[in-house]
C-alpha cells in the first residue's frame, strides 16, 4: 500500500525507517521530509496544515494510509477532515480526532480528563483573566516551586517553573493579561510541583485497546547536568532502567488503562499514539509512583529515535490493526537491547542559530543509525544544516553503557561548523543503576 507520512524531523525519519522495512509498504511519501527521509521514500512539498492539499495528494497518489508525525495537524483536525470527505474516508489515518488531540491541545482539557478518570496527576486549578485574583490566591496556597502552564499549544515554551511567589504572580499576570504566549495563555493551569524523575511512555491505541510501545527517557535541557534552556530534546534512551516490570504494571494499571477506557467511555475517536509524560516519584522505594505530567497525541522527538529502532514487529501491520479497531490480541515484538540516541545541534540552539552549514556524515558504524532532523540538500546537492536539531545517532547494544559509547563514537565522525552535543546523555540513569 502507498503511505503518506507527515512531518520533517528526526521522529519522522525514524518512523519512515520502520515503515520502509514493512513488506506491506508500497510507495512511501514524506511531506515535507528532510534529507534523511529522501533515501527511504519520496519527499513531497506539501503544507501539512493545508488539509485539502494533503487530501488531494493522497487521492492522486492512491495513498491508503496517512501517518501524522507532529501534533499541529491533529489539533487542527486532519483526522476529522479525512473522515468527513467521501473520497478520503477510507484512508486509514494514524492520529486521533480533533477531540482526542485536545489531550495535547489544551492542558485544562487534559487535566479535567485525568480528574474524571482518576488518573494520578498533580493537583491543579485553571484560571482566566477574570479569575486572576483567585489564581494569585491559589499560588499563595501552594509551596514553591510554582508551576504555571499556558493552556494551549505554545511550541513547548508554555510551562514556567518559578521559585519565587512574587515572580510567579507576575508571570501569571503576563500570561493572562498580556497574553505572554498569545491565545495559548488565555487560560493558565497552575499546578502542584512534583519532584521525581521524568520518563516517556508510548501507547498505540485503536480507541478501545492498546499496545504498550517501548518507553524512553529524553533530555530536554541544552546544558549538561540538565541545565540551561529547554530544547526539543538533546537525546534519549530506551528502555528506562528504573522502570522495571513492577513499576510498568503501576503505569499500565493506574494510567494507561484508565486513559484508554476514558477515551472509549467518552466516545472520543482515537486511533494513534498517546505519549504520556510521567513524573516518577519515590523511585528506589516500594512506593514508587507514576504521575501524569502531560499527554501528547503523537510520538516524542527524540524518543522515537530510540523507541522505533527497538520495535521488531511490522509497524505498518500494527497501524493497520489500529485503524481497523483490531489491536485486541495484537502483540508487539521488542528488541531487548538498549538504544541510545544522542542529538547533535547547531551552535546557538535553542536560541538563534545559523543554517546552511555543510555537513560531513563520516563513516557508517555497525549497529548505529543516523536520523536526520534539520537537514536538507542545497542547490548543489550538498547536505547542509536546516534546523536547530540537525542529526542524531542511535545505537543499539546489549547494555546502556555500550549503546551510549557506540552512539558517542559515531557522533565524533559527524562534522559541521559549530556542532554541539551534550556529553552526559544517560549518565543519570547509569548513576542510578550503580547506586542500586
Ligand atoms: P509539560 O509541557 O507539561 O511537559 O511541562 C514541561 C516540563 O515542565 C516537564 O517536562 C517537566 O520537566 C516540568 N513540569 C511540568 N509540570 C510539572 C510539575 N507539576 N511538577 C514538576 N515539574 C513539572
Ligand atoms: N521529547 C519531548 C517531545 O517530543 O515533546
Amino acid at each position: 500500500m502507498n503511505i503518506l507520512l507527515l512531518g520533517s524531523g528526526g521522529r519522522e525519519h525514524a518512523i519512515a525507517y520502520k515503515i520502509a522495512q514493512s513488506p506491506q509498504c508500497g510507495q512511501l511519501f514524506i511531506a515535507p521530509g528532510n534529507a534523511g527521509t529522501e533515501g527511504l521514500g519520496e519527499n513531497v512539498k506539501l503544507d501539512i496544515m493545508d488539509f485539502e492539499a494533503v487530501g488531494q495528494f493522497a487521492l492522486t497518489h492512491r495513498v491508503e494510509m496517512l501517518v501524522v508525525g507532529p501534533e499541529a495537524p491533529l489539533v487542527g483536525g486532519i483526522a476529522d477532515y479525512f473522515a468527513s470527505q467521501a473520497t478520503l474516508k477510507n484512508i486509514m489515518v494514524i492520529g486521533p480526532s480533533k477531540q482526542g488531540a485536545m489531550l495535547e491541545g489544551s492542558k485544562d482539557y487534559a487535566k479535567a480528563f485525568m480528574q474524571r478518570h482518576n488518573i494520578p496527576t498533580a493537583r491543579y486549578r485553571t484560571f482566566t483573566v477574570d479569575t486572576l485574583a483567585e489564581g494569585e490566591k491559589f499560588l499563595e496556597s501552594l509551596e514553591a516551586p510554582y508551576v504555571l502552564k499556558a493552556d494551549g499549544l505554545a511550541a513547548g515554551k508554555g510551562v514556567l517553573i518559578e521559585d519565587d511567589l512574587a515572580t510567579a504572580k507576575a508571570h501569571l499576570r503576563e500570561m493572562l493579561e498580556d497574553r505572554k504566549f498569545g491565545d495559548a495563555s488565555a487560560s493558565v493551569v497552575i499546578e502542584e510541583y512534583l519532584s521525581g524523575i521524568e520518563m516517556s511512555v508510548f501507547v498505540l491505541t485503536d480507541g478501545s485497546h492498546y499496545l504498550l510501545l517501548p518507553s524512553a527517557k529524553d533530555y530536554k535541557r541544552i546544558g549538561e547536568g540538565d541545565t540551561g534552556l529547554n530544547t526539543g530534546g538533546m537525546g534519549s534512551v530506551s528502555p528506562v532502567p528504573f522502570a522495571d516490570k513492577a513499576f510498568m504494571k503501576k503505569v499500565e494499571d493506574r494510567i494507561v488503562k484508565p486513559t484508554v477506557r476514558g477515551l472509549r467511555e467518552e466516545k472520543i475517536p482515537y486511533c494513534g499514539f498517546i505519549f504520556i509524560g510521567l513524573m516518577c516519584c519515590g523511585i528506589g522505594t516500594e512506593d514508587a509512583s507514576p504521575y501524569v505530567i502531560e499527554y501528547n497525541v503523537r510520538m516524542g522527538d527524540p524518543e522515537t529515535e530510540s523507541v522505533f529502532p527497538r520495535i521488531k514487529s511490522d509497524v505498518v501491520a500494527l497501524f493497520e490493526n489500529a485503524a481497523h479497531g483490531d489491536l485486541d490480541g495484537c502483540k508487539i515484538e521488542v528488541d531487548s537491547r538498549s538504544a541510545a540516541c544522542v542529538m547533535m545541534v547547531a551552535k546557538g540552539y535553542p536560541e538563534s542559530y545559523p543554517k546552511g552549514d555543510a555537513i560531513s556524515l563520516g563513516e557508517d558504524a555497525e549497529g548505529v543509525t543516523l536520523f536526520h532532523c534539520g537537514t536538507k540538500r542545497d542547490g548543489e546537492g550538498r547536505l547542509v544544516t536546516a534546523g536547530g536539531r540537525v542529526i542524531c545517532a542511535t545505537a543499539l547494544a546489549n547494555s546502556l553503557p555500550e549503546a551510549l559509547l557506540k552512539s558517542y563514537n559515531r557522533c565524533q565522525t559527524v562534522e559541521w561548523d559549530g556542532k554541539y552535543q551534550r556529553r552526559d546523555i544517560g549518565q543519570d540513569l547509569l548513576k542510578l543503576i550503580q547506586e542500586g
